[in-house]
């Protein structure tokens, strides 16, 4: 169990090349992980694991990876490695997790890792216990147009920021996403347009915000029979009438502070811009795609200075870079094991977006607000 870091375990770590395990090789993995594992860490891809092993065959054969395994406990018994990445589909996450913090590996949760606050909670005191780093996506966290807001907002330049206002929606992911994996788990219970994309909105506002206060919203199935527009399974008709596939979320912050979350797979295309965080002296906008690092764009309003308009501020210069692809999660897990610090994209982040999608079935279904009760 690693409970210190000394100065010369540091020094070991710092030229440890991580052995990275990754699990689950559909869509997102190949997009994302196998490409850029040692670009985003001194770390390489030791193993590759699918319960459908020709996956995890043809990510060896791909990516030069030298393991493949078709369960997390053959993983477990058999490979040498320090990170896993768990990119399963959403309902196999909670067992993965386990049998990952359990076996005493640092670990990084696709979203949502948890199915319940109780078993994220599970997952949290086992990663103590084993005092293994545990680190929870989305990278919003990590993203510079959200720490450039943060900065202006905690600096006092925007004055209060009241209210948040985010669109985290596309067309679904039989239609959005360019994919020759059956996507069908996405529309069944456990997975929905809420975990997959609220979570996205969900993380982003409260990490502008932090912990919000209450929730209350309303959901709406849309287009419950699907047809795949997408890659090798165009055509494909998807049944998808169990859950709500349009949320409207309301988060309140009291104080007068409050957000709002429009989330769903519903809407083909947008104009509306991602984020708009509406604050006393003006408004943070951002348009651009986050994964080009772009900078919000900033309206200001201020009488005492005279002046009122869209401004053009050059970057900041004390920020992280930025991302450039969604496996920068490894290099922030990385810099928690090697500096003995807590990821940025913290488990706990995790529970409080995840306890405010359990609880939005019941405000959906009562009409009401909720209270919410974790923090992070
Ligand atoms: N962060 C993002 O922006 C983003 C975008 C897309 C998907 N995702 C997430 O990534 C995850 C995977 O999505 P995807 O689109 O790649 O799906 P996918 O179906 O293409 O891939 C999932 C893979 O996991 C495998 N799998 C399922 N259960 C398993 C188990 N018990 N053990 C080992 N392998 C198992 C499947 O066989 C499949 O190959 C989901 O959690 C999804 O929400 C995240």
């Amino acid at each position: 169990m690693i409970k210190y870091v000394t100065a010369m375990q540091r020094g070991a770590f710092m030229s440890k090349k991580w052995k990275v395990a990754i699990i689950g090789c559909g869509s997102f993995a190949n997009s994302q992980y196998f490409p850029n594992v040692s670009k985003e860490a001194n770390a390489e891809t030791v193993a590759a694991v699918d319960i459908i092993p020709e996956r995890a065959q043809a990510a060896c054969a791909k990516y030069g990876i030298p393991n493949w395994y078709s369960s997390v406990y053959e993983l477990i018994e058999k490979c040498d490695f320090d990170i896993a990445i768990d990119v399963t589909s959403i309902q196999a996450h909670h067992e993965i997790n386990m049998a990952i913090l359990g076996a005493g590996k640092h670990l990084i949760s696709q979203k949502p890792a948890a199915p319940t606050v109780e078993m994220l909670n599970e997952q949290i005191e086992l990663a103590k216990k084993r005092g293994v780093k545990f680190s929870c996506v989305p990278v919003h966290p990590m993203r510079f147009d959200i720490n450039v807001a943060k900065q202006y907002i905690d600096n006092g330049l925007m004055g209060k920021a009241y209210y948040v206002k985010c669109n985290s929606s596309h067309g679904g992911p039989e239609y959005f996403q360019r994919r020759n994996t059956d996507p069908s788990f996405f529309h069944e219970e456990g997975a929905g347009a809420l975990v997959d994309m609220g979570v996205h909105g969900l993380q982003i506002v409260t990490t502008i915000m932090g912990p919000a206060k209450r929730v209350s919203c309303m959901g709406k199935i849309t287009t419950p029979v699907r047809v795949a527009r997408s890659g090798g399974i165009d055509g494909m008709v998807i049944n998808a009438d169990k859950i709500p596939d349009q949320y409207v979320i309301l988060l309140d912050y009291g104080d007068g502070r409050m957000a709002m979350v429009d989330t769903g797979f519903s809407q083909k295309a947008s104009k509306a811009p991602m984020i708009e965080i509406f604050c006393d002296k003006g408004t943070i906008s951002f348009s651009e795609p986050y994964i080009t690092n772009p900078m919000p764009e900033i309206y200001m309003d201020s009488g005492e200075f005279d002046i009122r308009g869209w401004i053009k501020p050059g970057r900041p210069a004390h920020l992280p870079k930025g991302i450039n692809n969604q496996c920068c999660c490894l290099g922030d897990i990385v810099n928690a094991i090697e500096k003995d610090t807590t990821p940025v994209l913290s488990p706990e982040h995790a529970r409080h977006v995840l306890e405010i999608m359990c609880k939005i079935p019941e405000a959906i279904e009562k009409g009401c607000t909720l209270d919410l009760e974790t923090t992070f």
